[in-house]
């Protein structure tokens, strides 16, 4: 077995949580819209944080963390920014319990991880659909949450990638190895009809928009999630 220097051993989660992500709600509700989600028992809420660079969509910032931090749900920030250094201090402060930034962003991830941790939040570490799991092996020990995206990231709505199971599965099983207390998350195209294939594959948290707000009831859609997911 491959042997890590930097690895945490320890004990996994278990059971599988649902992060709920706002990009999919009324943007003119938000805050309602994490106040149900909440309700409906979510475990996470999901803000994504899109420059127009890294991705061609723009979307919330730091004033949006903030402002739903009351609502007493761990927030997790998806940043999808160019240069995250450059605004991760901002979610820290904001409240969020997670900064996650994508690999392909920054020349210093390794760094980057680090700063996010002494900021006092959890950091996290996304990967595109067309990175390979391998670019962030030496980072598995240093990181809280580890993001696998099924998407191309920038839009809600779109189909999730099966083409990503085995890198959910390889990525389940390093962590297993290195860093079982980390939280595996897969966001894009996420619903009840991929999620048992996701969740077989050994992620341990779920990011879904458009499956959970789509049809304004988000707490029978958080259930239809849960049924899918209970083996
Ligand atoms: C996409 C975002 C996702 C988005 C997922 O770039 O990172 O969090 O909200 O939307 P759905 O669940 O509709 O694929
Ligand atoms: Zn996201």
């Amino acid at each position: 077995m491959t042997s890590y220097t930097n690895c945490r051993p320890g004990r996994g989660t278990d059971g599988v949580r649902i992060a709920a992500s706002l990009l999919g709600a009324d943007h003119g509700r938000l805050h309602a819209a994490a106040v149900a989600a909440r309700r409906a028992g979510v475990d996470f809420l999901h803000v994504d944080v899109m420059d127009g660079s890294f991705v061609p969509n723009l979307a919330f910032g730091p004033g949006v963390v903030g402002a739903l931090r009351d609502v007493g749900v761990p927030l997790i920030a998806h940043l999808m920014v160019q240069a995250p250094e450059r605004h991760v201090a901002a979610f820290a402060a904001a409240g969020a319990a997670y900064v996650t930034f994508h690999l392909e962003t920054t020349a210093h991830p390794h760094r980057l991880l680090g700063e996010i941790r002494r900021l006092g939040a959890r950091p996290g570490l996304a990967l595109n659909p067309g990175t390979p799991l391998a670019a962030a092996e030496e980072l598995l020990g240093e990181l809280d949450l580890l993001l696998i995206m099924t998407v191309n990231p920038g839009f809600g709505g779109q189909r999730f990638l099966p083409a990503m199971l085995p890198k959910i599965r390889a990525a389940a099983s390093k962590l297993r190895a290195c860093n079982p207390q980390a939280a595996l998350e897969v966001d894009g195209g996420v619903g009840p009809d991929t999620a048992p294939a996701i969740v077989e594959a050994g992620a341990t948290v779920l990011a879904a928009g458009s499956s959970l707000f789509a049809l304004d009831d988000v707490a029978a859609a958080v259930d239809d999630l849960r049924q899918a997911t209970d083996r």
